[in-house]
């Protein structure tokens, strides 16, 4: 590969080459810029690594542009900022780093280029790409990052033990390598992982969920997960995912194993989304099987509530892993809650009411839901797959007749609180609610219209069994407030 024509597509190699002539010091392209130029992967973060001060190159750097560009320094680190457009570029000098055992506070010293790529995680980023005027372009590659590119294999440059210590986080990252280029983590480094897992307990959990994201955010989640359940690493910050795994057998019947259903579940997500969140609906959608699972000898295994449990799991377990307990927990909750109904409509002779209901409940995330529910068939046998895809399809078309026709799936009372209280000269109370609940429960079950004078009528009919009348013809015979 030709990586000075490479330099040349850019104008900031000129100018950071420069710079460290003016300087008089030595500077490198280095780590995940260099790695994903060979990759031909994009990339819009370049780190540059000089023999000096960072700091000062990037001021040198700064000053060559003609218009202003915004320079961050962050003096305590020994590191400055670039911003270009939508590119982050970052300067530091070169050092050799080690870190105290329960910290992952570094203390830096200054060092050479071998010593700062020799303390970097993996070969494959231990890369620097020379600016100097007598070898400009050329690869510096002192572990044979390339070759363990064209071997497609993960692997740290010092013996792992002494990688890992200097930050646990490294195991994450290894696996996250690997699965989002699909490369194999060598069989030393992956070795050291299993004996250091118990490690990761000094990382910030907002630090591992980073990575794990990056890995539910690939074409075939499966893979990570798989690393990171064999290398222990999920035994760490998610025993609720490791309890999925494992087949249980009494009397010649056993359940399926929900570790790889559940992995199978996301990967069939993953081909049709890339939300994030979605993803993270099928991760958690039978969560709560293990805590749920009985064995009953009349049917067999059984796992009653599993949705609703694995609900109430959700804001639990998005805590601890410091994942967003907003809407978006909300909405992978919902999902988890409500993923075996559309399955009920696939078996039962179904009613409107049924429809409405689903819709209802599930609103503008109904066809999320069907796509986790169509993910979550996993028979290995293909005509069973396919009849129940089927089946969905008609399910679909019939929720497709009924949402024409009475529009629930944004539902919104035809008559509000505002107005019960209007009509009967009452302050806000419970039986408001109960009202508004009656309306919208005779609406669901198809009893009335859903539009403003069926509601309206009703309401009045509500009100009257309650003993309520309207303001102007007020002769209230119960108390009700
Ligand atoms: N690095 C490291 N150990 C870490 C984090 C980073 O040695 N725990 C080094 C690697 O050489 C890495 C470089 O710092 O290439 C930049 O790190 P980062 O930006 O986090 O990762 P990239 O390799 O650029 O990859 P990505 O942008 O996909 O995160």
């Amino acid at each position: 590969m030709n990586l000075k024509a490479k330099l040349d597509e850019l104008e900031i190699f000129k100018k950071v080459a420069k710079a460290s002539a003016t300087l008089g010091i030595k500077s490198y392209v280095v780590g995940g810029y260099v790695r994903d130029l060979v990759l031909g992967r994009p990339s819009k973060d370049i780190d540059f690594t000089c023999v000096g001060s960072g700091i000062k190159l990037a001021q040198e750097v700064a000053k060559s542009f003609d218009q202003h560009v915004p320079l961050s320094v962050f003096k305590n680190f020994g590191t400055a900022m670039l911003k270009l457009d939508d590119w982050e570029i970052e300067f530091v000098g070169a050092r050799k780093e080690s870190y105290r055992l329960e910290s992952r506070k570094p203390i830096v010293e200054d060092g050479t280029l071998q010593e700062d790529l020799e303390r970097r995680d993996f070969t494959i980023n231990a890369l620097a790409i020379s600016l100097n005027r007598e070898d400009y372009g050329d690869l510096i590659d002192p572990f044979d990052g390339l070759g363990d590119m064209k071997r497609k294999i993960i692997k740290t440059p010092l013996e792992p033990g002494i990688t890992f210590s200097d930050d646990p986080l490294r195991m994450m990252r290894a696996v996250r390598f690997a699965a989002q280029l699909n490369f194999d983590i060598d069989a030393d480094t992956f070795f050291a992982i299993s004996e250091n897992a118990a490690r990761l307990q000094i990382i910030s959990a907002e630090r591992i969920i980073d990575e794990l994201n990056k890995i539910v955010a690939t074409p075939k989640p499966s893979y990570g997960f798989k690393l990171l359940f064999a290398s222990k690493l999920l035994h760490e910050f998610f025993p609720e995912m490791v309890e999925l795994q494992g087949v249980d057998s009494v009397d010649d019947k056993s359940h399926k194993d929900n570790f790889y259903h559940t992995l199978q579940v996301l990967d069939n997500v993953c081909l049709m989304t890339d939300n994030l969140w979605l993803r993270w609906a099928a991760i958690m959608h039978d969560i709560a099987k293990p805590a749920t699972k009985r064995f009953n000898p009349k049917v067999g295994w059984t796992f009653h509530g599993h949705e609703d449990r694995g609900a109430r799991m959700t804001p639990n377990i998005f805590r601890r892993l410091k994942l967003p307990m907003d809407d978006r927990m909300k909405y992978v909750q919902k999902l988890v809650r409500l993923h075996l109904r559309p399955i009920a409509l696939v078996k039962d002779e179904v009613t409107d009411s049924a429809m409405r209901r689903l819709l209802f409940d599930a609103g503008d995330d109904i066809e999320d839901l069907m796509t986790l529910c169509r993910a979550d068939i996993t028979s290995k046998n293909n005509k069973k797959v396919k009849r129940y895809l089927e089946n969905f399809d008609k399910v679909e078309e019939k929720m497709k007749e009924v949402e024409e026709k009475d529009q629930v799936r944004n539902f919104q009372p035809p008559v509000s609180g505002e107005e019960i209280m209007k009509t009967f000269g009452l302050s806000p109370s419970k039986i408001i609610g109960e009202i508004k609940e009656e309306i919208k429960e005779a609406i669901l079950e198809g009893k009335i219209q859903n539009n403003p004078e069926s509601a309206r009528k009703l309401m009045l009919d509500i009100a009257r069994s309650k003993g309520i009348a309207p303001k102007d013809t007020h002769h209230i015979t119960k108390k009700n407030n």
